[in-house]
């Protein structure tokens, strides 16, 4: 079985160096604090995640050292949240991150054919990334979509109802 996203957790580089961002970036990130009330500040922390993964390509500690200056949090507050959602990166993924659903009803309609045709079309085992670092793929607990299954998400699209011809065509589909 293939590892969750979560599980990336423990290969977490560290560091004390801080990210730095474009002043357009900069007044991206000030423009998420306004939709707050004053003093609720933590709470635009997802939407400033976010950013850093469009920025950085995924959640790095760099980026999470900027947030924790920027939003005047510890460096653990950050992590607690980044490390929560699977929706956040916590290494350096491919162009298109194909995210399998793994739980119970995806599972029972046929979502290991589905990792194994992917995988072995891909060359890769569940978590890998492609030498020419196109695909990553990651499995994922239940996506919320338990009707459609077995199902998977691409970047913010989800795939329903998923067959080999259906994932052929997925495939092809993405350059
Ligand atoms: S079990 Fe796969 S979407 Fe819920």
């Amino acid at each position: 079985m293939g590892s969750v996203a979560t599980d990336y957790t423990n290969q977490i580089e560290y560091s004390d160096e801080i990210a730095e961002f474009s002043p357009e970036v900069v007044e991206e990130m000030k423009s998420h604090l306004t939709k707050y009330p004053e003093g609720r500040q933590r709470s635009a922390l997802i939407p400033l995640l976010f950013v850093i993964q469009r920025e950085r390509g995924w959640i790095d500690n760099p980026g999470v050292n900027f947030l924790a200056r920027f939003l005047d949090l510890e460096v653990s507050d950050v992590w607690e949240t980044a490390t929560f959602y699977t929706m956040f990166n916590m290494r350096p993924i491919g162009k298109h991150h194909i995210q399998i659903c793994k739980t119970l009803s995806c599972n029972i309609m046929g979502e290991p054919e589905i990792t194994d045709h992917i995988c072995s079309k891909l060359g890769i085992e569940p978590g890998g990334t492609t030498e020419d670092g196109k695909f990553t793929v990651t499995m994922v607990e239940c996506l919320g979509s338990c009707g459609t299954a077995p199902m998977l998400q691409v970047g913010f699209d989800f795939h329903e109802n998923l067959d080999r011809e259906k994932v052929d065509e997925l495939l092809d589909s993405l350059d």
